[in-house]
């Protein structure tokens, strides 16, 4: 594979800038790939983790700056798509001279890249990287940082959740249906409490014993079943994957019992293909990073200086989102993750091409 080129492939994978950065007495091994800036600078967390091989690496980053570019599209961000990976084992590898030395790359990228946390990386490493730039988010709260992303997240999935059950039943209440989380960490949690205040019930399931003892003594009145098989071919209304990626697959499409499938995980669909088959069994998917998109809303308003209402106000707009492209699958006669896919591009073609307007010190 190369960097101008998919793997196995000669299409080119579209990327705008890829970042290679070594620092090696710190044993630093960085890569940041700029999707595009079209909407603005490029925002996407950075992956500490420790890849098998370093095409492993590349292939990684290369896919998460995209879905970041599409995510910040469509959650109406003046910010393009980026992502970045840390080579290593957070556990063994991290230290401040490695967390600075990563800063100083961040900072030379002069603001085209913002960063902020990932898998791996938590608030007080986007504080030591903030020691050497401007240009991250997701910092804690003592330095005027959004603090956990969650809160949001969840927020914004419970109102992509609405505008499904809109589409679906004609009213945006979930009360009275049965909704079923798979996975009740940070964003499960939050979406627990939204759910019972708006009347639905809810059944759940993880792999923690911790988790289903905070559901039982929170929340008594969720049912908890041992796994997420015994959760889909339960009869739920709407199935929420809040864990893992690739929980819609070829095994599970073909036994859920939901007709709605709105949650908060990332890369939901495990292949290309898969939004068809849920499509030809009825099911309505509201496109994961659609409705997750609260989280990178809430570290984004850092930039202006964060103010939680306005973040809120704003992913609260996912409604809104959601509903239009439920409205734009139905009307072109695609699945929604295809129609969420031209809305996006149609939003990075349009607003980017504005910059082709040159203004006067501009030569
Ligand atoms: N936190 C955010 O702001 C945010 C933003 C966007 C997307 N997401 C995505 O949402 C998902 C949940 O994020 P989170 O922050 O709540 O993570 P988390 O790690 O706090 O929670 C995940 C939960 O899933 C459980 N789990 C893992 N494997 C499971 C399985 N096979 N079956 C059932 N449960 C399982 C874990 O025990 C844990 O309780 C992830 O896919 C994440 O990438 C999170």
């Amino acid at each position: 594979m190369g960097v101008f080129s998919t793997a196995g492939g000669t299409e080119p994978t579209g990327h705008e800038q890829v970042v290679f950065c070594s620092d090696q007495q710190s044993g630093l091994r960085a890569i940041i790939a700029i999707y595009s800036t079209a909407l603005g600078p490029a925002l996407g967390g950075t992956r500490f983790y420790p890849y098998a091989n370093e095409e492993d690496a590349i292939h990684d980053v290369l896919e998460l700056s995209r879905g970041m570019a599409y995510k910040n599209a469509m959650a109406g961000l003046d910010l393009g798509g980026g992502k970045a990976v840390i080579w290593g084992d957070p556990d063994r590898d991290k230290s401040e001279p490695l967390l600075r030395a990563y800063g100083r790359f961040v900072e030379s990228l002069g603001g085209r890249y913002y960063t902020a946390c990932d898998v791996g990386t938590y608030v007080q490493d986007m504080d030591m990287v903030a020691r050497e730039t401007r240009f991250v988010t997701g910092r804690s709260e003592a330095h005027g940082g959004a603090g956990d992303s969650s809160v949001l997240t969840a927020y914004g999935v419970f109102q992509g959740m609405r505008a499904a059950a809109e589409h679906r039943w004609g009213s945006p209440s979930l009360a009275g249906r049965r909704v079923g989380i798979a996975g009740l960490g940070k964003v499960g949690k939050h979406l627990t409490r939204h759910l019972l205040s708006d009347g639905a019930q809810v059944v759940a399931t993880d792999v923690s014993q911790r988790a289903f003892e905070w559901a039982r003594e929170t929340y008594p009145q969720v049912d908890l079943v041992d796994d997420v098989t015994a959760l889909i071919t339960s009869d739920i209304d709407v199935y929420a994957p809040c864990a893992l990626g690739g929980a819609l697959n070829d095994d599970t499409v073909p036994v859920l019992r939901a007709t709605v499938v709105a949650g908060a995980a990332n890369n939901q669909l495990a292949h290309p293909g898969v939004e068809k088959l849920l499509d030809e069994r009825g099911v309505l998917y509201a496109p994961d990073y659609v409705i997750n998109s609260g989280g990178v809303i809430q570290v984004a308003d850092e930039i202006e200086g964060f103010n939680f209402e306005r973040a809120k106000l704003r992913a609260g707009k996912i409604y809104d989102t959601t509903r239009q492209i439920l409205l734009l699958a139905q009307e072109e006669g695609v699945p929604p993750a295809v129609a969420a896919d031209r809305m996006a591009d149609r939003r990075m073609a349009e607003v980017g091409r504005l910059r082709t307007i040159r203004l006067r010190h501009e030569r």
